[in-house]
């Protein structure tokens, strides 16, 4: 029975790059959505640019364009970045469409009739040189309790206290520096502390629609039973402000929260009007469509309390099931902008290239919880190179170089008798089940052993051996056919989160787009596939590392354009004086050779030495004591490439004869750096 299925991510800020922080998000829904689609189910997958508010506002003032030429910019970078990592929305939107201010003016409207718009004066913080009302995040001060200067309006980033903005002392906006006022204005709420609002949320929480940990979460907020914890929520903010004009209310608008839940009924409703599908199939109360919200951890709150609260009071479905994630870490740590681990979506495109690398290794550390997951670097080479070519790539390019050389391209019959063992010892449904509940990371884990089975198959039935041999053919037909309809299989596994690797096997095995099947079918005999090309490369672990240090490298050219200062240092520094004039003869006396460091050691009982043993080519290497022990640990110089000075006289130290030199460099700041030739150089080549 075919399922009507509406799934969104959440809408990314138009006043950022995307990351790979994000990509988990898009990435796990975008796997989801074609799992469901390779089902034969109804799915669709919305989402769109979240465009409003004063960030925005005030960065397209600063870049001195409108924030529509703005969000239109950003809108066709974060389009690109999801395309190249394969994720494929129905409708990618903006929150700044007349679909989705449509939208919000009828939730509004709606709440408004059944009493639940309050009208307030509050006392807020207002910039009298830049004349608006400033957001906390705005507004900078001293921090009242441990007076770390310069924090933000509504916690301390020193000693992590929460406070009001005013609260702080000496307050001053981060806009303009004035010093703020404070004044009145009429706000309007959505009144979420009214016995509706709470008795529907505590049923709702109860219904199942949530993980335990973010069910738990909700009985936090909501308290116990009558003791009725939730207050107002303030949705407007008054002009200048980037977004809608709340009806009836001038110089009023809507908080960037408020419409941007909504813009997941404002995309799917351009996808409705592209494509003839009935808006209300999906959103009226009663619909009998399944709705689920990808969220991150941190935005639980406003699609957990608001979005249902706000959908049930104006006569709208509420979600079937969110889904919340944690967040990424890079090698165990928060993202890093000085690691260079704050990895943009674009940089990762820009190295690597193969963005379904970070697909699969996204699939096997998701599992549908709310746990953080770790990107390791280390690790996410190793998994794409053993798994994903040492597994599943290999047994494609093992086997289907026969196929085509000896029998011209046509598969032979498959073996019956293994391809029934395959199927005794693995599950299609129970793949099923794990990509349905998102544990994607036991579904591969299932997959590999399949593919595990099927090399084994190869090593055992040894393909190679038997086209070596005369009278073999046959069963050298029959063995490569079977190996590649279980290629197939897995291939068809595999697809929700390879999507383009699979349509590159589909081609290569001359066969149409793949769909879900239960009932399993050998290839046929006579079945012609096409010549086996590469169909992916192992990842060079290179390329990480070139990926991390430009990004570092990105950083600095930052600090050191943005900050005068700092540039004004870079001037203004003294070199040590250059030395007397030398001929060439002079220089021809040095004796430099390119070495390798065989062996690095600390040496005991000396403060700066260490012992270094180089390789340039001759039979014995050479013993060299070199002051770097500051600057380096032995560990990661061995096998390192170097150079050195080969024709200094030996000389006798307290800890043994030193045959050498190793160049450094140093000047009047800390820091000592020994030389790398490029690569290529050879131990022994001299430099001149
Ligand atoms: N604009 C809001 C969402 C509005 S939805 C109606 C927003 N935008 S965001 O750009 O900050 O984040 C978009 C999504 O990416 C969120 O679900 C967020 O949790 C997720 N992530 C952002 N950084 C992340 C990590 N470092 N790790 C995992 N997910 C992260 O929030
Ligand atoms: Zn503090």
């Amino acid at each position: 029975m075919s399922r009507k299925i509406l799934v969104t991510s959440a809408l990314p800020y138009a006043n950022g790059s995307i990351h790979l922080g994000h990509l988990v998000e898009y990435i796990q829904t975008d796997i989801w959505v074609r799992f469901q689609k390779l089902r034969g189910h109804i799915c669709h997958y919305v989402c769109a640019d979240d465009t409003h508010g004063t960030p925005i506002m005030l960065r397209a003032e600063k870049e001195g364009v409108t924030p529509e030429q703005l969000i239109a910019r950003v809108w066709q970078e974060h389009f690109d970045d999801f395309s190249a990592f394969h994720i494929r929305f129905d409708n990618y939107g903006s929150t700044n469409s007349p679909e989705n201010r449509a939208c919000a003016e009828t939730i509004y409207r709606r709440l408004r009739e059944r009493g639940l718009i309050e009208v307030r004066s509050i006392e807020q913080f207002y910039d009298p040189v830049k004349q608006m009302f400033l957001p906390d995040r705005f507004i900078k001060g001293e921090c009242p309790k441990c007076h770390a200067k310069d924090q933000y309006g509504d916690n301390c980033e020193a000693c992590g206290a929460a406070y009001a903005p005013t609260d702080l002392i000496e307050p001053f906006s981060a806009v303009s520096g004035a010093k703020p006022e404070l004044r009145n204005s009429d706000h309007y709420f959505f009144k979420l502390s009214a016995d509706t609002c709470q008795q529907f949320l505590r049923q709702w929480t109860r219904s199942g629609t949530l993980q335990a940990e973010a069910a738990n979460k909700m009985q936090e907020w909501l308290g116990a039973e009558g003791e009725n914890k939730l207050t107002d929520w303030d949705i407007s903010r008054d002009a200048p402000y980037f977004g809608f004009e709340i009806p009836d209310a001038p110089g009023k608008y809507f908080y960037v929260w408020l419409d941007a839940p909504v813009g997941y009924m404002g995309s799917f409703k351009q996808l409705c009007a592209r494509t003839g599908i009935e808006f209300d199939d999906y959103w009226k109360q009663g619909s009998d469509a399944e709705l689920y919200h990808f969220i991150g951890k941190d935005i639980l709150y406003f699609h957990a309390l608001f979005w249902p609260a706000e959908l049930h009071h104006a006569g709208f479905r509420t979600p079937t099931k969110l889904f919340a994630h944690g967040f990424l870490t890079v090698n165990g740590e928060k993202m890093s902008k000085s690691r260079g681990t704050f990895i943009t979506a674009r940089s990762y495109v820009d190295h690597i290239k193969n963005t379904e690398y970070l697909r699969y290794y996204y699939a096997a550390k998701l599992n549908g919880t709310m746990e953080d997951i770790d990107l390791n670097l280390e690790d996410f080479v190793a998994k794409v190179n053993s798994d994903l070519i040492g597994k599943y790539i290999n047994i494609a390019s093992r086997c289907a170089g026969f196929i085509s050389r000896k029998f011209d391209g046509k598969l032979g019959t498959c073996n019956v008798a293994a391809t029934a063992e395959f199927k005794a010892t693995f599950d299609g449904n129970e793949i099923a089940r794990c990509f349905e509940e998102r544990d994607f990371s036991r579904a591969l884990r299932e997959i590999m052993r399949l593919a595990d089975v099927a090399n084994q198959y190869i090593a055992e039935k040894a393909p190679w051996t038997m086209a070596k041999q005369e009278g073999r053919e046959t069963e050298l037909q029959e063995v490569c056919s079977t190996a590649l309809t279980l290629f197939r299989d897995l291939t068809l596994y595999l697809k929700p989160v390879l999507p383009e690797l699979a349509a590159q096997v589909e081609q290569f095995l001359n066969l149409a787009p793949l769909t879900w099947s239960d009932t399993w079918q050998p290839l046929p005999a006579g079945h012609s596939i096409n010549n086996y090309q590469h169909l992916a490369t192992r990842l060079d672990p290179k390329l990480i590392d070139a990926m991390i240090a430009a990004n570092q490298e990105s950083l600095k050219n930052m600090t050191e354009n943005h900050s005068e200062q700092r540039h004004a240092e870079h001037q203004q520094k003294v070199i040590e004086p250059i030395a007397e004039t030398i001929n060439i003869d002079d220089f021809g006396k040095l004796d430099l050779r390119v070495a390798r460091i065989a062996n690095a050691e600390h040496v005991e009982g000396a403060a700066k030495l260490l012992k270094l043993t180089l390789d340039i080519g001759e039979e014995n290497p050479r013993t060299v004591f070199a002051g770097i022990k500051s600057a380096y640990d032995p560990e990661k110089l061995k096998g390192r490439m170097t150079v050195m000075v080969a024709n200094l006289a030996p000389r006798k130290m307290k800890f043994g004869l030193s045959e050498g030199m190793v160049l450094a460099a140093s000047g009047s700041e800390p820091g000592l750096f020994i030389l790398s030739p490029d690569d290529g150089a050879q131990p022994g080549m001299r430099i001149k």
